[in-house]
């Protein structure tokens, strides 16, 4: 039994761990806000995270190291342009705000604790159903919002 970031680990769990993350993600509609810019900046998020998918597998930890780094770096711009997307068009939601920096600060946090390429595994993992989470709690909020505007770019 080992342990990877503080979770337990048998072989047979380690083996389901490397399955599901041997699938890369793919953007669904269902995960589509209805704003342009937030879609495409979503999508450059789930990109990334399919590159250190790459990484995990070539067992390439200075690349995961990088791409976390891109990771944390896109995320932060793509909150702070959402927030003023969201402002600009009449809609705040505290509790999206503060998820957004609570997001930030744990990330940013279990980043620094990462030393084996499982512990990227991991740290990916986190930081893709964070994102997904957000997505389905809060910003499909602000799709509906742009349906009650009748806005449409695109
Ligand atoms: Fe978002
Ligand atoms: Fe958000």
């Amino acid at each position: 039994m080992g342990t990877i970031n503080g979770y337990a680990s048998s072989k047979v769990e380690d083996f389901r761990w490397w399955r599901r993350i041997m699938n890369k993600f793919v953007m669904m509609d269902a995960l589509l806000v209805g704003h342009s810019v937030i879609d495409t900046e979503h999508a450059g998020i789930i990109g990334i995270i399919n590159d250190m998918v790459d990484a995990v597998q070539d067992r390439d930890l200075e690349l995961c190291e990088a791409k976390w780094l891109q990771l944390q770096e896109a995320i932060n711009q793509h909150f702070m342009n959402e927030e003023v997307i969201m402002a600009d068009l009449y809609y705040v939601e505290k509790q999206h705000i503060q998820a957004h920096r609570k997001i930030v600060t744990d990330l940013d946090a279990i980043g620094k604790k990462c030393i084996t390429i499982e512990d990227w595994g991991h740290c990916m993992e986190n930081a893709l159903h964070r994102i997904v989470d957000n997505i389905l709690n809060h910003d499909l909020g602000f799709s509906k919002h742009l349906t009650g505007i009748k806005y449409k770019d695109y």
